[in-house]
């Protein structure tokens, strides 16, 4: 009996199940907080280094997540469904180059929630009450490194109060990886990044942030601990601060574990810092072969914001958006801003509020996620024009502007139109002013006009049916009649049409996440599901653990695969669905650091294997002891063998003829050659294959040109390595 009440007191104790609700990310916009300059509710956490004249932008200003609640029905009144707050763990208790860390960038303990925003009973409250309203809360979380080296605290890092370490004594344990090359205990001791690319990204400081080390079985767990407090606190997402410094493949696993400890599927976008979008940037791969959580739209955003501020032209922008969500397998998922706590706001680009409020509507309307950064709605500036830290003054609360009155009614329509939200991206024409483009979902279609130059009468063909259609933004009208559409379009306007049509069958336009592994649950949004059915993950049928019209939540089966991407798909009493795809990992996978002795190897190398995990290109990185590597989520104990392919990230990937093989564990140091094939002399297709036929040895293929086609969702190439990996499954299913 004593038992039973301890684990009722217990209960009462640990954080909460988690987010109880799920929303469909491509139907959210999304608020950003920077939490200290929003709203103080409670003056008592204001100190130490405050400011309450709110004139020195490095001190606290006093906001706090108590004032964040109280200010949940203001943001809610905008359309609002997601609310981003900045990084809210304990950070650092000192000033750090003159600045306290009122930002939240430079934590010390991933597991307590910093003193001058609140507790981990004030967070609770505050997913609570966002759930009372229909909202959500994704949290910014810092898993690329606690605080700076060399000021302020020095690196100290605390695990839930107890001191762990900081950056003088860890160095002191710090030895070499003879793998990397990296020296490293909880964290790097590489120095600070001055090359922007290869080992010094992901292995040096970022702006002298005490940088970990991912590896360390300590700080693998205690990272995903942390994060998974706030998912236990009923986080419904986040925002992963740095990702371009981080190993993917850790990330991969870290993105697995949040998942298996959530109550609903869970929304993840990353910070791939990049200004440019080429196509030579690494970011350009990352995108291609590494489609596994959003990103921001980083790269796109300043030339949307120099076409409307300054003098650039739609047609270039409509073809480089084009390009830009061509790389993604789910252009709807990546996240779209105009203004961030990182750049100069636009209204100190250009003060013309009509060129403001059609940059606005564009990222809104554009394929992907809107997110709105605190006070747009209000029009505040940088101050003196300037970006971080005079880019985050303290919130005005004004929801009655114009600016105000255009995201509620663009958000309004996303809930309405499901082209909005899944639909594909056409341009329908473009010149230097103007610009018309098509979002389009099953019988949901948009029109959006972007006009910047002299007032237009404007005709175009058009399918929808006759009758007229009435812009949500300015209520002009444009007639359709027998395929042509004819309107008026004044200077300086973006004009929003819509139309909603019956969907008879059912249609999937969101898959969240599209990354998982069995036993996680992923949610299916889309239209006409019915009442009842079955989801068919990679030819299994799934359990359903919730069944609507426009939201099906089911989890993921255990599937036998050599592909990354599985299908999915819907049967109910309205018919089939279309197919959509999976990431797909096999169970309990670790963050295998994968070491190949560069003996005779040279050049841009990848590698690619017979794991589903390995499907696809990985890029690697060559160390200065020699080795190639990288980091690959794989299951523990499971054998596997690669191919090396040689290549830029925007290039064909050419095989180089390598194979080498090995076993899965913290760190697999892989040997020439395939994998040991067994040497049995029967040929019962019940025992495993004899593959060490010459013909389909993937050493045999040297010299060949094996490439990877580069397409999204190009899944792997004809590989004899791929096809020596697919053969057992071939067999027993006979
Ligand atoms: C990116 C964040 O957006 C930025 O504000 C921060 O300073 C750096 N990452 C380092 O955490
Ligand atoms: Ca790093």
């Amino acid at each position: 009996m004593r038992r039973l009440w301890v684990l009722f007191v217990l209960a009462l104790l640990l954080p909460q199940a988690g987010a109880t609700s799920f929303h469909v990310p491509e139907k959210s916009v999304i608020y950003q907080v920077m939490v200290d300059r929003f709203y103080d509710g409670n003056t008592s956490n204001n100190g130490p280094f405050y400011d309450p004249d709110h004139s020195n932008y490095r001190m606290y200003w006093g906001g706090d997540l108590e004032g964040l609640i109280e200010k949940l029905d203001y943001i809610k009144s905008l359309g609002i469904t997601e609310v981003w707050v900045s990084p809210i763990n304990d950070n650092i208790n000192t000033l750090a180059y003159g600045s306290a860390p009122y930002h939240g960038y430079w934590p010390r303990d991933f597991k307590r929630i910093e003193e001058h925003f609140g507790t981990w009973e004030t967070f609770r409250k505050l997913v609570e009450e966002a759930e009372k309203r229909g909202m959500c809360i994704i949290v910014d979380y810092v898993p690329n490194h606690s605080n700076p080296a060399s000021a302020g605290e020095f690196g100290k890092l605390y695990d839930n109060g107890t001191l762990i370490t900081d950056y003088l004594h860890d160095a002191e344990k710090a030895v070499i990886n003879p793998y990397t090359g990296s020296r490293e205990y909880i964290y790097h001791h590489n120095g600070g990044i001055s090359e922007w690319f290869g080992f010094q990204l992901k292995y040096a400081n970022l702006y002298d942030l005490a940088d970990f080390n991912q590896h360390n079985p300590f700080v693998d767990s205690y990272l995903k601990e942390g994060a998974e407090l706030f998912v236990k606190a009923g986080a419904c997402g986040f925002r992963i601060d740095a990702v371009k410094h981080m190993d993917l493949g850790w990330l991969e696993t870290f993105y697995l574990d949040l998942y298996s400890h959530s109550s609903v599927p869970l929304f993840i976008y990353g910070e791939y810092y990049n200004r440019d979008p080429s196509r030579t940037d690494d970011l350009y791969f990352f995108y291609q072969y590494s489609n596994v959580t959003s990103l921001l739209s980083i790269p796109i955003r300043d030339e949307i914001a120099n076409t409307f501020a300054y003098g650039g032209s739609f047609e270039s922008l409509a073809r480089d958006l084009e390009e830009y969500y061509s790389t993604f397998v789910y252009p709807n998922k990546a996240v779209n801003f105009l203004d961030s706590h990182d750049l100069v706001r636009f209204l100190n680009m250009n003060s013309n509020k009509n060129r403001f409020h059609m940059a606005l509507a564009l990222t809104m309307t554009l394929p992907g996620i809107p997110v709105i950064y605190y006070g747009d709605e209000s029009y505040l500036v940088s101050k003196d024009g300037k970006g971080d830290p005079y880019n985050r003054p303290m919130m005005v609360f004004n929801n009655t502007t114009e600016a105000a009155r255009i995201i509620r009614t663009l958000a309004e329509l996303r809930k309405q139109n499901d082209a909005l939200a899944y639909g594909d991206f056409k341009t329908v024409h473009a010149e230097y002013s103007l610009w018309v483009f098509r979002r389009d979902f099953g019988n949901h279609s948009i029109i959006v006009v972007v006009n910047k130059g002299d007032d237009k009468n404007l005709s175009l063909s058009l399918d929808w049916e006759d009758g007229t259609y009435t812009d949500v933004i300015n209520g002009i009208n444009m007639t359709v009649k027998d395929g042509n559409a004819i309107f008026y379009a004044p200077k300086d306007s973006v004009l929003v049409f819509h139309r909603e049509g019956v969907q008879k069958k059912p249609l999937i336009g969101s898959i969240t996440p599209y990354s998982a592994q069995p036993g996680n649950l992923v949610a299916l949004a889309g239209v006409s599901f019915g009442k009842t059915g079955k989801v068919i993950v990679g030819g299994k049928e799934a359990q359903v653990v919730n069944w609507s019209d426009d939201l099906v939540i089911f989890r993921v089966p255990e599937v036998e695969t050599s592909s990354p991407w599985i299908d999915v798909y819907i049967k109910s009493n309205y018919g089939e669905s279309n197919h959509v795809k999976l990431r797909h990992y096999r169970k309990d996978v670790i963050p295998v650091l994968v070491a190949i002795k560069g003996d005779n190897l040279q050049g841009y190398l990848w590698i690619r294997g017979n794991t589903p995990e390995l499907a696809e290109p990985r890029p690697l990185i060559k160390s200065s002891t020699g080795y190639y590597f990288t980091v690959v989520p794989l299951p523990k104990g499971v054998p596997f063998e690669v191919e090396i392919l040689d290549g830029l990230p925007w290039e064909r990937l050419t095989s180089t003829g390598k194979v080498y093989h090995g076993v899965a564990n913290w760190t697999a140091v892989l040997e020439p050659g395939p994998l040991p094939r067994p040497t049995t002399t029967t040929t019962s297709a019940t025992t495993a294959p004899d593959t060490t036929s010459s013909s389909s040895s993937p050493s045999s293929s040297s010299g060949s040109s094996t490439t990877t086609t580069g397409q999204k969702g190009g899944i792997c190439g004809p590989s004899s390595v791929l096809l020596i990996a697919l053969l057992p499954l071939l067999k027993r299913r006979g």
